[in-house]
């Protein structure tokens, strides 16, 4: 008989080598290198274990396929539906990730306990805990009489006979990096299982049209433990996020084959789990003290969403021969580029200053439409005197100064309406008919075309 065939996969890449190697020659990782053993397989040569899941088809005329028109199983919770992009679609399998800690195991058993009462049985699989542990985290949650199954097990093969066996409506995996199939030697979390793990469910779900959600962790640096690979097989990747000092947390999704990407979630946590946060612009906002130098309020768009975010600015004057420049919640070459802009085009002396700007609440911008608030809170910090009441702004600034256009205006001017502010400050470019920015009622439009403009505007 033949020994087993041995191969070593690097963990990061899950590039194979017939040896081991302290440095993967795919991705340059060191030490990644790890010894999982060849599967041995059980079908006849030439064909694939998984050939049983393909159905014989031949290609159909597009015209002619049917569709079942937006079917979205809803969670029961506004905001996660919103992030998946109106519900769950059937046969979907999405991959939830994030630090641990963050509430993914708390978000989906309520999620697991709302979907069984509304649309049909639930089976939660999780390998990390005791049925007990869940139903203990459940009791705080108020999960009440519903089909919702637990199964406290590691083995992808024993999760899948229960799933043919009750045939859910939805599967939970509480984790992806902890179950291990039979058919690897190899420990749970490593390559070869986590990538078995996601096709041994993706097959499930697609095959008997069950929607699975797969918990899995992340890394040191943020991303998705395991390779890309996964994020690849899955259809819809969400990222939960937070701050550990903050009770909110945000659900983001990063590629979803059924909706929107960048949308967002924000939820609360609190004593009796995760409650939604229809209106976050409201949070964001709650402690803002109104008037007081170094403060704006900018209305950003997350995926579809308008959010208005406060943007705090401190310049203070440096001890030291090199000022500091510290950006908490924005690119830190971005505010340095604001602030050339701020010296050179706004005549603005900073050079003996440091520069402290934090976004509030500990959310992070990344578009463009952020600069002007950046802009107008330095500015208002230098000259010690706070910005004009129940004024919103958002534009992008250049390099030569001029302010311009963004999209969506529209979606702003009403965020900020609806939030009660009475005045926004905006780029000229989006004073166009054309875009739709007219008539929204009680909200003052001022255009500005320079940064010199927007600061008279701001500034009283
Ligand atoms: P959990 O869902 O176990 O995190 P994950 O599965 O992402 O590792 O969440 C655990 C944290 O949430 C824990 O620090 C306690 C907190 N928590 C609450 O504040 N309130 C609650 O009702 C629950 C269930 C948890
Ligand atoms: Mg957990």
């Amino acid at each position: 008989m033949k020994p087993p065939k041995v191969v070593f996969v690097c963990q990061e890449c899950g590039a194979q080598a017939p040896k081991w190697m302290g440095r993967c020659t795919e991705c340059g990782a060191w030490n990644s290198l790890v010894e999982e053993r060849a599967e041995t397989s059980a079908t006849p040569a030439g064909a694939n274990r998984f050939s049983q899941f393909s159905t014989a088809s031949t290609a159909r005329l597009y015209a002619e396929v049917e569709m079942s028109h937006g079917v979205r199983l809803s969670t029961g919770i506004g905001e996660f539906d919103r992030v998946l992009g109106g519900g769950v679609v059937p046969g979907s399998l999405i991959l939830l990730g994030g630090e641990p800690g963050i509430g993914k195991s708390t978000l989906l058993l309520q999620a697991a306990a709302h979907f069984a009462r509304e649309v049909g049985p639930v089976l939660y699989a999780s390998a990390e805990e005791s049925e007990h542990q869940v139903k203990s985290r459940g009791d705080r949650l108020g999960v009440g009489d519903s089909p919702l199954y637990l199964l406290s097990e590691t083995c992808i093969e024993r999760i899948l006979e229960e799933v043919a066996r009750l045939s859910p409506a939805l599967v939970v995996v509480d984790s992806v990096q902890t179950v291990w199939s039979n058919k690897f030697q190899s420990a749970p979390g490593s390559i070869g299982q986590v990538r078995e793990a996601a096709t041994q469910f993706l097959f499930a779900a697609k095959n008997q049209n069950v929607p699975a959600v797969l918990v899995g962790h992340v890394t040191k640096d943020g991303s998705l433990a395991g390779p890309k690979v996964l994020e690849h097989v899955v259809d819809t990747v969400l990222y939960f996020e937070g701050e550990r000092h903050h009770s909110h947390r945000v659900v983001r999704a990063v590629k979803n084959r059924f909706g929107a990407v960048s949308e967002l979630g924000v939820f609360e946590m609190t004593g009796t789990g995760l409650r939604p946060v229809p209106n976050p612009s409201k949070l964001f906002l709650s402690e803002r003290a109104s008037g007081k130098p170094g403060s704006a309020v900018v209305c950003c768009i997350e995926g579809s969403r308008p959010i208005l975010v406060e943007v705090q600015a401190l310049v203070s004057t440096s001890t030291y021969g090199n000022p500091r420049r510290m950006a908490i919640g924005i690119d830190q070459n971005r505010l340095a580029l604001l602030l050339a802009v701020l010296e050179k085009r706004a005549g603005l002396s900073l050079a003996g200053d440091d520069v402290y700007v934090n976004i509030a609440g500990g959310m992070t911008i990344d578009e463009p439409a952020a600069d002007l608030s950046v802009v107008a809170a330095v500015a208002s910090s230098v000259r010690n005197r706070g910005l004009a009441e129940s004024t919103a702004v958002f534009g992008e600034v250049g390099l030569s100064g001029e302010i311009r256009g963004i999209p969506q205006a529209a979606l702003r001017i009403r965020e900020a309406a609806q939030m009660g502010f009475s005045r926004v400050v905006l780029p000229a470019g989006n004073l166009d008919p054309a875009d739709n920015t007219q008539g929204e009622g009680r909200c003052e439009l001022v255009g500005v075309r320079t940064v010199g403009e927007a600061l008279d505007q701001l500034i009283a």
